[in-house]
C-alpha cells in the first residue's frame, strides 16, 4: 500500500504561494451534457478517428504527471492532504482496470482536482456530481479537508463510469479503446467516430484536451 507519509513530504516541497489566480466561478454552461467546471481548451486541437490522438508512448508517467497538477489542485482550495488522498485514491481506483493516467486526467479536465467542486446539471436536469463529474457519483461542493473515503468514492465512482465506457470499447489498454471511451465518458456516446472531437453537443475538445493533460499540459 501507498504510504500517505511518503507523499506528504513530496507535497511539503509545494510553494506555499501561487502566483496564478483562482479561476473566477464558471457561468453554467446549460446547454452541454456532463458540463466540465471552468475548463479551458488545451493549446492544440487534436481531431478525427482515435489514431489521431496522441499515442501512449507519449504520455508521461503517473507520478510526473501527478506532481505537475498538484499546484493546480491546490490553486483550486485543495488543502495538502487532499491532494494525498487524491493521490491514493487514484491507485486504489486503477485496480478496476484503468490507467492511473487516464483517471487523474479526466479528474483535472472534470473538476481540476477541486474535491468541492459544485454539481453540474444536464438540460435534463440530471447532476453530475465529485471530482470526476458523474451521474450518480457523490459530490462535496464548497468544501475541503476531505476524508480518504469520501474522496476514494468520487474517485472509484467515476472511474467505474469510465471503466463501463472502456468495455464498449474493447477494454484493452489502447487508445482505440481509450479515446473513445473518454468520447463516450463526456457525450454519453460516441456519436462520430470519425471525429472524437464531435462532441455531440457536450465538451468538442474533452478527448483533444485530456490527450494533452497525459502529455503534461496543465492549466
Ligand atoms: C454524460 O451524460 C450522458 C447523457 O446523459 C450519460 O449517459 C453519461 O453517463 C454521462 N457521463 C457521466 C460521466 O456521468
Amino acid at each position: 500500500m501507498f504510504s500517505n507519509t511518503i507523499f506528504l513530504a513530496i507535497a511539503a516541497t509545494l510553494p506555499l504561494a501561487f502566483s496564478s489566480p483562482i479561476p473566477a466561478p464558471a457561468v453554467a454552461q446549460t446547454s452541454a451534457l456532463n458540463d466540465t467546471d471552468s475548463i479551458q481548451s488545451g493549446p492544440a486541437w487534436y481531431s478525427g478517428p482515435y489514431y489521431n490522438f496522441p499515442s501512449i508512448d507519449t504520455w508521461l508517467g503517473f507520478d510526473d504527471m501527478f506532481n505537475r497538477n498538484k499546484n493546480s489542485m491546490s490553486a483550486n482550495g485543495d488543502t495538502g492532504d487532499d491532494i494525498g488522498r487524491i493521490y491514493n485514491a487514484i491507485k486504489d481506483a486503477a485496480t478496476i482496470g484503468v490507467d492511473e493516467r487516464v483517471i487523474l486526467g479526466i479528474i483535472m479536465q472534470e473538476s481540476h482536482g477541486d474535491v468541492g467542486v459544485r454539481t453540474t446539471y444536464s438540460p435534463e436536469g440530471i447532476p453530475t456530481a465529485g471530482i470526476m463529474q458523474c451521474s450518480g457519483c457523490n459530490g462535496y461542493p464548497g468544501q475541503h479537508g476531505l476524508s480518504q473515503d469520501q474522496i476514494t468514492s468520487m474517485v472509484r465512482g467515476g472511474t467505474e463510469h469510465f471503466k463501463a465506457n472502456l468495455r464498449d470499447w474493447g477494454d484493452q489498454q489502447a487508445t482505440s479503446s481509450i479515446y473513445p471511451a473518454l468520447r463516450e465518458y463526456n457525450s454519453g456516446s460516441v456519436c462520430d467516430q470519425n471525429d472524437l472531437s464531435n462532441g455531440c453537443g457536450a465538451t468538442a475538445s474533452y478527448v483533444s484536451d485530456i490527450s494533452q493533460r497525459l502529455q503534461g499540459w496543465v492549466d
